[in-house]
């Protein structure tokens, strides 16, 4: 836009900009399809706030500008429920479950009743209040009568609308439902937290709710916080949902987020059979969940079973096994991490939680220990959390014995004997022996053979500990290298030392058959890519998601093997610390030498150039919009960048051209109005086919 916007003007573009914000906004933290690039929608946030500098007059509260509001002051306002907020009643068992429906049933003198089935969410109860469409005033449950305003807080979340969508919604509406922190941010949040000796959140729970009761609003901002709508409190006019379910349905239609599990049950068999699928699903569902919630669909009988006391007759919560037990801890040892870093481990008397038979649980690091003060005797609460590892959440002091004696880190590498270190101020210690250290050499031989790295089938943790214990493996390289007779030496010698008779042995003839198979995956995996060898490497902070920048981005491990910090750090995603840990590694010349011999062993990987310095498209910018029928996008993005394309997010005088596929939007529209050359799908095909991409 023209400097010499007029204010009509900009009052449009802003109108246009709030709205394209919101929907990918929505689209990346409700859907989870976002279309453009993170790049391209930070520029359009830039823009309205540019916007908006130059005309303050047209700022408002459900600009996406303002979710990051003033610090309050003065403590939290009380906040009066016009419509109470209630709790529900809790199942234990199937046979409380039943109990609930026979009640149900029997009242409404019929057995095919269909429930709303959801997650019961482990989070914070909030209610949203929608005035004309807009986001006015968010509250906790407190009492049930009364709870605080934490409009500012809540504005921070991401996921919850500014301003419902469309124009379909009534003016006053009351949205309720859970403020969550999704489990992977929170392991996320706790392993930054414990790497700089901060403060950990206890659970998701607590996390959501410590996060949500801050007078500064910044504080929600800065933590990954979602939400989901589940029931309602006051509405004007009336509601005219006849179903519970059609209500979620409206929900979504407006742009709130809504549990992708909710569903809808028939029956006491439909409502038993949820639970199981919820229950088993549970450990891979991004979020914590306590239970299921079983709620009578139809409003009208709704209505007509009513209340009892502080919860509806209507709904119940039939929970899940609790994920947190106590046991003893029996012994404390300490683990030797692939890049030397020292876990202290609580070894415990077996105990299931969750289902599931716990007898290791992490301390984490030192700092930990000492915050907790977990001693060997003492017994702890045991948290098991998805598949996450079981970790100690606290300890019973009430049953500590008299002689527990708090628990000391060594002062060496109980693996290797060398000195324990400390980085900066990290809270982690490291065995300082890399390249000799034995658990460091198990560990990341290991790692190297591990499926998403360079999968060696048929490797496992056994033969790695005997074959590193033999010497016949010191290092990665070493793997290509071993024969028929040190596989069958070193099962020879296994067998005799946990004393069994090697039925290996039969008539007279060695059986070889698994060592020929793991030699044949061994010699499978010599043909490898750029981006399996690198993360195989075992970098530190060298994940998958970085080797495959760095392959795309240089092409061939001795430009990265070479580059200086600045050169890495022009790889996206690559920051100060990542770069100095990959220059490091290569700095040593024992990895120098383990990669040599990797090549000498006949490992082979693809090699290419560097990603912006060639390719018949260099210097071209594309932007690919709508979608494609035979290449996913991501699929296209890829091969024109290997043709030296760059593809961005949003169309500007810059973009070279245009890749329109099926229901191409305002990015085709723009491209048009500037006119920006248009490809179709075909077209691209042609193009990619004609350059051999
Ligand atoms: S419905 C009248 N649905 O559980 C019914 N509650 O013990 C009101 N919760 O305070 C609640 N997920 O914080 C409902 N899908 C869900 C829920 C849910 C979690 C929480 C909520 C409520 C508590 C009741």
């Amino acid at each position: 836009m023209s400097r010499a916007a007029s204010h009509a003007e900009a009052a449009q573009r802003v109108a246009q900009l709030r709205g394209e914000i919101a929907a990918h906004n929505h689209r990346y933290h409700v859907l989870d399809a976002p279309t453009i690039s993170d790049s391209a929608f930070d520029a359009l946030l830039r823009e309205l706030q540019a916007l908006e500098a130059a005309h303050p007059d047209l700022v408002s509260a459900d600009s996406p500008t303002q979710r990051v509001g003033a610090v309050v002051a003065g403590g939290f306002a009380e906040v009066r429920h016009d419509v109470p907020m209630l709790s529900l009643g809790n199942a234990f068992s199937d046979e409380d479950a039943q109990d609930f429906f026979r009640r149900i049933a029997d009242k409404l003198g019929r057995d095919d009743i269909a429930f709303s089935v959801e997650p019961k969410i482990d989070g914070l109860a909030i209610s949203l209040l929608y005035l004309d469409g807009v986001l006015t005033r968010a509250a906790t449950r407190g009492d049930g009568s009364t709870g605080e305003d934490v409009t500012h807080s809540v504005r921070t979340i991401p996921s919850v609308p500014l301003r419902l969508f469309g124009a379909e919604w009534p003016p006053v509406l009351e949205v309720r439902g859970e403020v969550y922190m999704p489990r992977a941010a929170f392991e996320a949040f706790n392993q930054r937290a414990r790497e700089r000796g901060e403060r950990t959140l206890a659970n998701p729970r607590n996390a959501a709710a410590g996060s949500i009761r801050q007078l500064d609003p910044r504080i929600a901002a800065s933590r990954p916080l979602a939400f989901f709508a589940y029931a309602l409190g006051r509405i004007e006019p009336d509601a005219t949902w006849v179903q519970h379910t059609d209500m979620l349905a409206d929900f979504r239609r407006y742009g709130l987020p809504v549990c992708p599990q909710a569903a809808r049950a028939i029956g006491l068999d439909g409502l038993l059979a949820y639970y199981r699928r919820i229950g088993d699903a549970r450990d891979q569902l991004p979020y914590d969940i306590d239970g299921v919630v079983y709620k009578v669909d139809d409003i009208a009988a709704q209505r007509e079973l009513g209340f009892v006391s502080r919860a509806p007759r209507w709904a119940i919560a039939h929970k899940f096994p609790a994920r947190e037990e106590q046991t003893v801890v029996e012994a404390i040892d300490v683990q030797v991490g692939r890049t030397g870093a020292i876990t202290p481990v609580a070894r415990l008397r077996p105990v299931q939680v969750a289902g599931v038979v716990v007898t290791n649980a992490t301390l984490h690091n030192e700092n930990e220990i000492r915050r907790k003060d977990v001693r060997v005797g003492d017994t702890v609460i045991v948290r098991r959390a998805g598949d996450v590892i079981p970790e100690v959440v606290a300890v019973v002091l009430d049953e500590r014995p008299a002689d527990a004696v708090a628990f000391e880190m060594p002062n060496a590498c109980p693996e290797c004997g060398s000195q324990l270190a400390r980085e900066g101020d990290e809270a982690v210690l490291r065995c300082t022996g890399t390249g000799v250290c034995p658990a460091q050499r198990k560990e990341s031989i290991r790692h190297f053979a591990s499926r998403r790295a360079m999968d060696i089938e048929g490797l496992g943790d056994a033969w790695i500990e005997n074959l590193v214990d033999l010497g016949y493996v010191h290092h990665v390289a070493d793997l290509y290298a071993l024969t028929l007779e040190q596989l069958l030496e070193m099962k020879r010698r296994a067998d005799e030392r946990d004393g069994v008779v090697p039925e290996t042995v039969k008539k007279g003839k060695v059986a070889s058959r698994w060592a020929e198979n793991l030699l044949a995956a061994i010699d499978a995996s010599r043909k490898t890519s750029l981006p399996r060898l690198l993360f195989a490497l075992g970098i530190r902070d060298v994940g998958e998601s970085t080797a495959k920048t760095l392959a795309r981005h240089f092409g061939a491990l001795d430009r990265i093997a070479s580059a200086a910090d600045a050169d890495l750090m022009s790889a996206p995603d690559v920051g100060p610390v990542v770069a100095s840990r990959i220059a490091a590694f290569f700095a040593a010349p024992h990895q120098r030498e383990v990669i040599e011999l990797l090549r000498a062993r006949g490992v082979q990987w693809e090699e290419g150039e560097p990603l912006a310095a060639a390719g018949p498209l260099l210097g071209k910018t594309v932007v690919l919009t709508g979608t494609l029928d035979a290449l996913t996008r991501d699929q296209a993005k890829e091969r024109l960048e290997a043709l030296g394309a760059k593809v961005s997010g949003s169309v500007s005088a810059k973009t070279s051209f245009v890749v329109a596929g099926a229901e191409a939007g305002s990015k085709l529209d723009k491209a048009q109005a500037l006119g920006i050359p248009v490809l179709d799908e075909a077209a691209l095909l042609a193009l990619l086919a004609e350059h051999g991409a």
